[in-house]
């Protein structure tokens, strides 16, 4: 998607050669022209599939995946990291390790949101090593539900997430593709 990385170019920020801020557009500061044409790419990219539900990680994941759910005028649903002062026991819940973050989070859905007639479209934010999509199909499988694929924003080749989707047999679109992070420069696909 050419207006994404356009963006990426001129404002993302090369932390080592592995990590790209994109602090002013996606993670943190969030330009919601541009999320609402990446909404609408996503939508293309899926638009032989019959989606019911859309389902993303807190925090980062929920502005594409609103913007996504909006035009496609379905619910989202984004996994909450720590269970939240209402949230019943009755929940669907699974662990993620980071290797960015070299940590572990429990992920928790309640499980009167997603049910076995959904058809759900995953949206993160970015590919990396694929635990936090991996973490998200396995909640899919919890609640007997139809996983379409996943809609993800920036893709960094170079770490073993795709690699691993597909091997589960899923469909991964992506609408950045990161080759390599080195000596400075981003080198895209
Ligand atoms: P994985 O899920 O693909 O295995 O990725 P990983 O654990 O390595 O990623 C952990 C967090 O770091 C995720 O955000 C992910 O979006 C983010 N991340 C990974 N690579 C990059 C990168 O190159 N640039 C940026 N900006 N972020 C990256 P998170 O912890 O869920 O944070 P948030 O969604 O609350 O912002």
């Amino acid at each position: 998607m050419q207006q994404l990385l356009d963006r990426m170019k001129k404002d993302g920020i090369i932390i080592d050669d592995n990590i790209l801020k994109v602090d002013t557009f996606l993670n943190h500061k969030v330009d919601p022209k541009l999320m609402k044409k990446i909404g609408q790419e996503f939508i293309n990219r899926f638009k032989d599939s019959y989606i019911t539900k859309i389902l993303t990680i807190e925090s980062s994941g929920i502005s594409p995946a609103l913007f996504t759910a909006y035009d496609l005028d379905v619910d989202m649903v984004f996994a909450r990291k720590k269970k939240s002062l209402t949230m019943s026991d009755d929940v669907y819940q699974t662990e993620v390790f980071s290797y960015t973050k070299k940590e572990t989070n429990n992920l928790i859905v309640s499980k009167n949101l997603i049910n076995s007639d959904d058809n759900v479209l995953v949206i993160d934010d970015f590919l990396a090593n694929g635990e936090a999509a991996k973490s998200l199909a396995n909640i899919i499988e919890q609640a007997g539900a139809n996983l379409i694929g996943f809609g993800i924003v920036i893709e960094k080749t170079f770490q073993s997430g795709r690699e691993k989707l597909n091997h589960e047999g899923y469909r991964v679109e992506s609408l950045a593709r990161i080759k390599s992070i080195e000596k400075g420069n981003v080198y895209f696909y």
